[in-house]
């Protein structure tokens, strides 16, 4: 079984590509609409909220673990690695900056996150690690996930793309060839910011992140499972079920639990 876990909604990018690649694994997925947003908060906060995600899934017996989470990936998977040894935990760094660089061909990357995932320098890192040409302009769009969060997601909505222009301004006018969607709400709107930024390739980490988690449950922890899906929010489910069953597609009303995230 697979756990995923997001602030929120984002982690649902991550999700549909997993259930892509991986369809008879069992999943559960906890958003933490109760405390979203985590971009806007201090790194100890975050820890402290992706140690309880974390422990809510190992409590349901989990074989791996993907951090669905730009905000939680960058500023605690170390301690996340750390308490649970056992366990694979993928992030979305990573497989972010290898997709990322792979993809660009000018050499200009952008890359968007929360304030936070921007401030850790994060993928920045990463990116020079592997090549120190690389041009890197980041953004950091502190409105995007209070957008996705209360369902502005269409193509359509104009404030959702007077926030893409405003924020993705640097980038734009930097000729990235390449952005990285840093955080994973970011998905839900990219039809909205491919139409700001309309000649660059646009980077889905958690949909990165999710062919590395295949490539971990190929490696023998995965046993055949039914394909079932649960999800778990630490709010009311209503808001959740309603704009995630948008963006999958599929009606999941019956399919989500709220918890009390404090008690992990
Ligand atoms: N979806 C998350 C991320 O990838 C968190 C957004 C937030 O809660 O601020 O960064």
């Amino acid at each position: 079984m697979i756990g995923i876990f997001d602030s929120g909604l984002g982690g649902l990018s991550a999700l549909k590509e997993v259930r892509r690649l991986l369809p008879s694994e069992d999943i559960i997925y906890f958003g933490d609409t109760g405390r979203v947003p985590y971009g806007t908060r201090s790194r100890d906060t975050i820890i402290k909220y992706s140690l309880q995600d974390m422990n809510f899934l190992a409590s349901k017996g989990v074989d791996a673990v993907l951090v669905a989470c730009g905000t939680a990936s960058s500023n605690a998977l170390a301690t996340l690695r750390e308490k649970y040894p056992n366990i694979p935990i993928i992030g979305v760094i990573d497989a972010g900056v290898r997709a990322a660089a792979k993809a660009t061909k000018n050499k200009i990357i952008g890359i968007a996150g929360t304030p936070s995932t921007i401030g850790s320098g994060a993928f920045e890192k990463g990116l020079h690690a592997v090549n120190p040409d690389f041009k890197t302009v980041s953004a950091a769009c502190p409105l995007f996930v209070p957008l996705v969060e209360n369902g502005f997601v269409s193509a359509d909505d104009e404030i959702t793309r007077l926030a893409a222009k405003t924020h993705l301004a640097p980038i734009i006018e930097a000729h990235a060839d390449t952005l990285i969607l840093g955080c994973t709400h970011y998905p839900i709107i990219a039809p909205t910011i491919a139409k700001v930024i309309p000649d660059a390739t646009l980077i889905n980490v958690g949909a990165a992140a999710a062919e590395e988690l295949r490539a971990v449950m190929d490696n023998g922890i995965s046993t055949l499972r039914l394909g079932r899906v649960q999800y778990f929010v630490s709010d009311e489910p209503q808001g959740f079920e309603r704009i995630a069953s948008i963006f999958l597609g599929e009606e999941i009303t019956d399919k989500v639990t709220r918890i009390d995230i404090e008690r992990y």
